[in-house]
């Protein structure tokens, strides 16, 4: 009978298991010691170990020449747990009906001794999902436990475990495996297996399955149903649903290259080779994941899961974009997935999301200007972050609102097209507002009195119009105009508050700043003394 990978290379003893070497050492330790608790329980992300330690510790406990940190694997206590058929080691599934009912007799079933063995194990998986019927059941065998039971609950969601029956267990949580460890444990699967798979192709498998041995497995087998007794990593991909750096650096090229054109076509082609937008989407979240992670912590970083010919690419490609752009281009992806999980028109999301993408890169954070701002020097050029030849110009300075008094700022281009259209009640009421200009919404703020006018119908065509790209409108109550409502000083304040304004205007880097930014203008001076 075929068995699947992932069963048939359970691990048989500690030493088998990959990861997870705090569990390991900490069990081993208590076993040797006679301190075995009558409770643990197991928690952490699913195809990690969990079931695989229980069983291991049931027969460390249990094993005729224990209990042993270490199974002798050989007795029949050792063989009958491995294969499921030892009366005194009892799994149940709380998912299932089944479960239910045994947790019914449950606590029947501790009253009495093991039948052969030295302890009885209870494995319960799932166990969060136990109803409070049986937890209460439960609670009572862990309050006055007999010397010879041992609960080990499994479950995935540690925090549905009611405290009463927590604190009375000791926690162990079952961490993600590491990549390298996944990879090379699939690479002695295969060797015993006699199939054919490459680095890369071990890469795509243990990347598809995100830290859980298991579903690396199941990614093998499936590859193996697929592919025969020889893996191609692109096959394996494209069964998988994932795609290689070259797709995905299709975009980040398109983006060096600000070709807005070119990431269109990537959408079209995507389309036309029947690929989920969905799933590229979720790839290129983690591929921009991947590139800042490559940025912050270095192209060694085992925070990458990836073949060691993708480091160097992903090195590579990271190298031409800003900390700041790759933060910014993750967020927006994330957006986008989302987006995309509720679309009724996944096309035009992606389209608009990717073109998003290529706008937002060309903010320049008021940081990296500032940083780059020697004294007395003239400005220096333009920082990496802003590559090719945007289309439409105007930097936009974020986390700044937009000046107001700035000829050609999105607020007076705003006001201008709605006069232009006739619209001067709301262009009236835009001068009174603050206009601020984040990549995904543009917010108006302004006293009570103007919210009438600022009508988003008449703001979203006007933004449309001067920006060129549509984003969400925001109408908000606030004081928009500080200055006004700002108390009369007294002369003499007034005076030295004036002679203080002077200075701060003729300093060179506020001279150096608004060359770089021509026709802005300072808006207010404070004193920070005050
Ligand atoms: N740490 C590990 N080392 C080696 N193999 C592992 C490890 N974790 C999981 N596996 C493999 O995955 C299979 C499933 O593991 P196991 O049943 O222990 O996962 P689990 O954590 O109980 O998952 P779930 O939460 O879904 O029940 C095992 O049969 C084994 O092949
Ligand atoms: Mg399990
Ligand atoms: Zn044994």
């Amino acid at each position: 009978m075929y068995q699947v990978i992932a069963r048939k290379y359970r691990p048989q003893t500690f030493a088998g298991l990959i990861g997870q070497e705090h569990v390991r050492t900490t069990l081993g330790n208590a076993i040797s010691q006679g301190r075995i608790a009558h409770g643990y329980i197991f928690s952490g992300q699913r195809g990690t170990g969990k079931t695989t330690v229980a069983r291991i510790l049931a027969r460390c406990l249990n094993c005729e020449k224990g209990p042993a940190a270490e199974p002798c694997t050989e007795c029949v206590a050792c063989r009958e747990i491995a294969s499921g058929g030892c009366v005194d080691v009892i799994e149940i599934d709380a998912a299932s009906n089944r479960g239910i009912n045994e947790m019914r007799e449950l606590r029947e079933n501790v009253r009495y001794r093991p039948a052969r063995d030295r302890y009885k194990v209870f494995i319960i998986d799932e166990a969060h999902q136990i109803t409070s019927e049986a937890f209460n059941a439960l609670l009572k065998t862990l309050e006055e436990p007999p010397e010879w039971v041992v609960f080990v609950l499994c479950t995935t969601e540690a925090h549905k475990i009611p405290h009463t029956i927590s604190s009375r267990c000791q926690q162990f949580s079952f961490r993600s495996v590491d990549f390298t460890e996944v990879v090379s444990r699939m690479e002695w699967i295969c060797g015993e297996e006699g199939i054919k798979a490459d680095a890369e192709t071990l890469a795509v498998l243990a990347q598809a399955g995100d830290g859980s041995v298991r579903d690396s497995l199941s990614a093998l087998d499936q590859a193996i149903a697929c592919c025969g007794a020889e893996l191609d990593a692109g096959e394996v991909r494209r069964l998988l649903g994932l795609f290689s750096l070259d797709t995905l650096g299709e975009v980040t090229r398109a983006l060096e290259a600000a070709d807005s054109r070119r990431l269109l076509e990537i959408v079209q082609e995507l389309e036309s080779n029947g690929h989920n937008l969905q799933h590229f989407c979720r790839e290129l979240a983690r591929f921009f994941r991947n590139l800042l992670v490559t940025k912050i912590a270095g192209s060694g970083s085992r925070l990458v899961a990836a073949s060691a010919g993708e480091l160097v690419r992903l090195a590579d490609t990271a190298g031409k974009f800003s900390e700041p752009d790759l933060t910014r281009y993750l967020q927006l992806t994330l957006e986008l997935y989302r987006e995309l999980q509720y679309s009724l028109q996944p096309r035009l999301h992606m389209e608009l999301g990717l073109l998003r993408l290529l706008h937002a890169g060309r903010i320049r954070s008021i940081e990296d200007l500032l940083a780059g701002l020697p004294s007395g020097q003239p400005p220096p050029p333009a920082p990496p972050s802003s590559r090719g030849t945007p289309p439409k110009p105007a930097p936009v300075v974020e986390s700044k609102p937009a000046s107001a008094g700035q000829p050609g700022s999105l607020k007076q281009r705003l006001q201008a097209s709605l006069a232009e259209t006739g619209l001067t009640f709301v262009a009236d009421a835009v001068e009174h507002a603050e206009v601020t200009e984040s990549p995904s919404q543009i917010t108006f703020t302004a006293p009570k009195e103007f919210l009438m006018a600022l009508r988003s119908a008449d703001l979203r065509t006007a933004v449309t119009k001067t920006a060129g790209r549509a984003v969400k409108i925001v109408v908000q109550a606030g004081e928009a105009a500080a200055a006004a409502a700002a108390p009369k000083p007294a002369a003499a304040a007034m005076a030295e508050d004036e002679e203080l304004s002077r200075r701060a205007l003729s300093h060179p880097e506020v001279l150096h700043f608004q060359e770089m930014f021509p026709g802005s203008q300072v808006r207010t001076v404070r004193n920070l003394k005050q």
